[in-house]
């Protein structure tokens, strides 16, 4: 049982990290192996649309991606998370989700066995939280569509402009401690 982090926040050890590292804490108590990679310090480039995936079954590019690509493949859960920035993911977020476009070939099969276990997290600071849950549910949606994977839940909330603010909510860590234990079992 392995559950990898993907982690779209600049701020390590803050709201989104933290929330993260809570999930993977979860999976490791349940017996996983984990991983959290954390996409603010690595080389990522965008999609570049030269449809090589499409005849060679992976990314042309050769960058911090491809050991993520193989990551994504191995693992049985997988953990994303975005602080919100306008009211979206993070850019950090979007180019690894744009590059999840290797994996998506019409009329064959994904090289990403179906059936992933799926948590996504997101911390915003003030206002729309219930929307900002809404944006990641039809992301989930998305995602199950393409790749078959099981969203089995989101973790987030709003208030949380300052970096630490979510180690004061215990609920918040908590739901994100039993995801995680959800996600490795
Ligand atoms: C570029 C940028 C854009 C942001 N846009 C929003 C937004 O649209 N709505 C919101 O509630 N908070 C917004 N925020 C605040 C962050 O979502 C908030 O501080 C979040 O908790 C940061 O998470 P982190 O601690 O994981 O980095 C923005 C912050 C930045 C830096």
């Amino acid at each position: 049982m392995r559950v990898i982090g993907i982690e779209g926040s600049p701020r390590k050890g803050g709201n989104t990290d933290t929330l993260v590292e809570r999930i993977l804490a979860g999976a490791a108590e349940a017996g996983a192996e984990t991983k959290v990679y954390r996409l603010n310090e690595l080389n990522i480039r965008g999609c570049q649309a030269c449809n090589y995936c499409k005849t060679h079954d992976r990314c042309r590019q050769e960058d911090d991606m491809t050991p993520i690509y193989a990551d994504l493949i191995a693992s049985d859960g997988i953990v994303i998370g975005t602080p919100i920035y306008m009211g979206y993911l993070s850019a950090q977020t979007i180019l690894f989700v744009n590059r999840l476009y290797a994996f998506f070939n019409p009329g064959k099969p994904s090289p990403v066995p179906p059936g992933k276990k799926v948590a996504l997290v997101f911390s915003s600071g003030s206002g729309d939280e219930a929307g900002y849950r809404k944006m990641l549910e039809s992301f989930g949606q998305i995602l199950s569509h393409l790749f078959g994977v099981d969203v089995k839940g989101i973790v987030g909330g709003g208030g949380n402009n300052e970096a630490g603010a979510v180690k004061n909510n215990q609920d918040l860590l908590e739901k994100a401690f039993a995801l995680g234990k959800e996600l490795a079992g």
